[in-house]
Parts: structure tokens; C-alpha cells; sequence
């Protein structure tokens, strides 16, 4: 019975054009991957400053590996509260300007366990309708009501908040969205929050090491809590959440993804305190992946492509699922990797390639980039 199920499930994602299979990599290197025996440039990888693969990283996360072990075997509640850890978490808070810090296995689970132990029935959550599906997630698990806003609609969202009981009331959304590569409008969200005095989450993952002074993100002083990852530029894996002291105090009573889950090793700590130094001195990075990105995306409008995107994720919109899929295959023989984004991650009949940029890319990867889809995008209309 359920095999049948799962059979037809599968073959209407395949009729749709939304159906996928992770594309097996054999490796990366800098702003290259390694797929199906060809060296790719890669523009699919939200490693925005290349840290990842750098000697300078390689090595000192080795190094903490070496002298920590392996595992912190254990969750944080029985006996994996490492003193590097808290060291860590306190040393995130103070660069980031927040009370205190609390480290996640993962951003996935810091949303989800953030959101979902925060709020309860009788609360509302108000969201922009493309925050990240771990927040939908955590809405969905924390019993609140919810109701979402237009993407990226302050008018919108104030027209919710007219309605709504402001002590009881959070705002959720991200500062450089993750798909549509656009930016919260900063300024009016701040006045909106002081007029209704909402509790405010913004999720940074896309922007922390990336965007604000000495990337430190766009809602500093602003949010109540921000959510960052380390899996994208700080070029490792896991999460920080940024919060008041006793918000920390009551997940760690509260969130089940936090109290069952074995918690990142010392090694982890030790390498994210190391990264902290790095993203601080990252200006020249960070400068450099600004200029690359306005040149992709001045070179595609130039080429009367529909793009959207105020940063390093630039969205390339198509449409049809299929057709998008087709693009991305075709750039392949190319030489070039990036990937579509269909529904349920973007609206159905929305299909994009979402192009994130390097700070490691270089004029010639932009321009090779813009001729290939000039190329691919032109026979796939001929096809057609
Ligand atoms: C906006 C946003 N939040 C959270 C996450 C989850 O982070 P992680 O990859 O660390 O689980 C992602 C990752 O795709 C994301 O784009």
C-alpha cells in the first residue's frame, strides 16, 4: 500500500517537472566542483567568501579536531556543556551586539527549535510568506496562530499588525532573503516594530560575515533574536541563535531539538571562536564579492534577463519548472553549475536559477556565466 503511494507520488513530481535527486559531487575547491568527471565553476554554493576551502581554515579547524576529539558525545543538558562552548557563545553575543548566544547542530533546528518553544496557542506570528521552511516548521509545531504577509510588504505587514494584540505578536523574516535575494527594508521595519512593539526574529543566514559592518549583519540593535548559520560564509556547519539571557535560560528548558540532539563537538566551538577573527578581517572579501555581484547582475539586466536580488543571491527568473531544469542542464555542458529553485522553494509556475556569487569569482567567471545562459536559454527557446 504505501509503496504504491510513494510510486505515484513520485511519478507526478516527475510530471510536474519538480522532481529531484541530489547530484552526487566528488569534490570542491574554491569556486569549482567536481561533477560527473568535469571541473565546474560553481555558482550553487553559499560559501560566499570562500572560507571553506581556504588553507587558512582547513588548518585550524584540523588542529581543533586534533586536540578536542571528535564528538562532544553527548547533548548539551547531560554532559556536553564544554567550557569552549560557552566561551564561544559569549564571544558571538558581544560581536554581534546581542545579550547572549546559543549555539544549534543546525540552522534547520535552531528555527525550528527557536520558533516552535517561543510560541504557543493564544500568540500570533506574522511572516513574510518566503522566510526559510524551518520557520514554517517551528510556526507549524508551536501551536500559534499565523498569518503571512506579501514578500518583503511593510505596508502588508503593517495592515496585519493593525489588527493583531502587540504583546502577543512576533514578526518573523530574514534580512537578505535567501531565494529572492532581496533585502529587508531595514528602516521600516525598525519604525513598524517601535509603533506596535512586536517581538522580532530575523533570520541572517544569508547575510552574517557577509553584509553590515565588519559582517555583522543588518539587524543589530533591531531584532529581538537572530538566527545565523555557520554552513554558509563562515564555511563551516551548525548555528548560532542571538538572544536575550533569558530566552537562552528557557530553551534550554524548551527546545527539543536543542535538549535531544547530541550537541556540536569542542572542536566546533574552538573553530568557531578561530572564525570569528577571520570574518573580522574579511573586509577586502566581503568588498570584493559586493563588486562581483553588482557586475553579474548589471551584465544579465543588461542582457534584458529578468533578475532580481540587491546582493550576492541573485535570482534568474524562468517560470515553467521544466524549462528551468532544461537551463540548468544545458549550462552544465557549459562548464557552469547552478541549480534551479521550484516549487514548494519558490511559487509554483515561479521557477528560477538562483545564482549565488563568490567573493573567490572573478570578471571572466561573471562573463562566462552570462554567455553560457545567453547561450542555453536561446536553443531552449528555439526547442520550444
Ligand atoms: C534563511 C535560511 N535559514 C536557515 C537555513 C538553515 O540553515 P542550515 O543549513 O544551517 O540548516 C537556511 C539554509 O538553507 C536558510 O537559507
Amino acid at each position: 500500500m504505501f509503496a504504491e503511494r510513494y510510486r505515484n507520488r513520485l511519478l507526478s513530481q516527475k510530471q510536474a517537472g519538480l522532481y529531484r535527486l541530489p547530484p552526487e559531487v566528488t569534490g570542491k575547491e574554491g569556486k569549482h566542483l567536481f561533477f560527473a568527471g568535469r571541473k565546474l565553476l560553481n555558482f550553487a554554493s553559499n560559501d560566499y567568501l570562500g572560507l571553506s576551502t581556504s588553507d587558512e581554515l582547513r588548518r585550524l579547524v584540523s588542529e581543533n579536531f586534533r586536540r578536542y576529539g571528535a564528538s562532544s558525545s553527548s547533548s548539551r543538558l547531560v554532559s556536553g556543556n564544554y567550557a569552549v562552548i560557552n566561551r564561544a557563545e559569549r564571544a558571538y553575543a558581544d560581536f554581534f551586539g546581542y545579550e547572549e548566544a546559543l549555539f544549534f547542530p543546525s540552522g534547520y533546528q535552531a528555527n525550528l527549535g527557536v520558533i516552535s518553544a517561543l510560541f504557543e496557542k493564544g500568540d500570533k506570528i506574522i511572516f513574510d510568506k518566503h522566510i526559510h521552511a524551518s520557520s514554517v516548521k517551528g510556526m507549524v509545531l508551536s501551536g500559534a496562530e499565523f498569518q503571512g504577509f506579501n514578500h518583503n510588504s511593510l505596508p502588508h505587514l503593517k495592515r496585519r499588525l493593525e489588527k493583531g494584540k502587540p504583546a502577543y505578536t512576533a514578526v518573523l523574516t530574514e534580512s537578505l532573503f535567501s531565494m529572492d535575494g532581496d533585502l529587508l527594508d531595514v528602516r521600516g521595519f525598525v519604525s513598524l516594530k517601535r509603533e506596535y512593539g512586536f517581538f522580532g526574529i530575523i533570520d541572517e543566514a544569508h547575510a552574517f560575515g557577509a553584509l553590515g559592518d565588519r559582517g555583522r549583519g543588518l539587524g543589530r540593535g533591531i531584532a529581538d533574536v537572530a538566527v545565523g548559520t555557520f554552513g554558509k560564509t563562515f564555511g563551516l556547519f551548525g548555528a548560532f541563535v542571538l538572544l536575550p539571557g533569558a530566552l537562552k535560560e528557557y530553551l534550554f528548558n524548551f527546545a527539543s531539538p536543542l535538549i535531544y540532539s547530541t550537541t556540536l563537538p569542542e572542536a566546533h566551538a574552538a573553530s568557531a571562536l578561530d572564525l570569528l577573527e577571520l570574518i573580522d578581517r574579511c573586509d577586502d572579501g566581503r568588498k570584493k564579492l559586493r563588486e562581483v555581484s553588482r557586475l553579474m547582475r548589471e551584465g544579465l539586466r543588461r542582457e534584458a534577463f529578468q533578475v532580481a536580488g540587491e546582493a550576492h543571491v541573485i535570482a534568474l527568473t524562468i517560470g515553467e519548472e521544466n524549462r528551468a531544469a532544461e537551463i540548468s542542464k544545458g549550462l552544465l555542458a557549459e562548464g557552469i553549475f547552478v541549480l534551479p529553485a521550484r516549487y514548494p522553494t519558490v511559487p509554483m509556475g515561479k521557477a528560477m536559477l538562483r545564482i549565488s556569487m563568490m567573493a573567490t569569482h572573478t570578471d571572466d567567471d561573471v562573463n562566462d556565466f552570462i554567455n553560457g545562459v545567453k547561450k542555453v536559454y536561446g536553443k531552449y527557446e528555439e526547442v520550444c
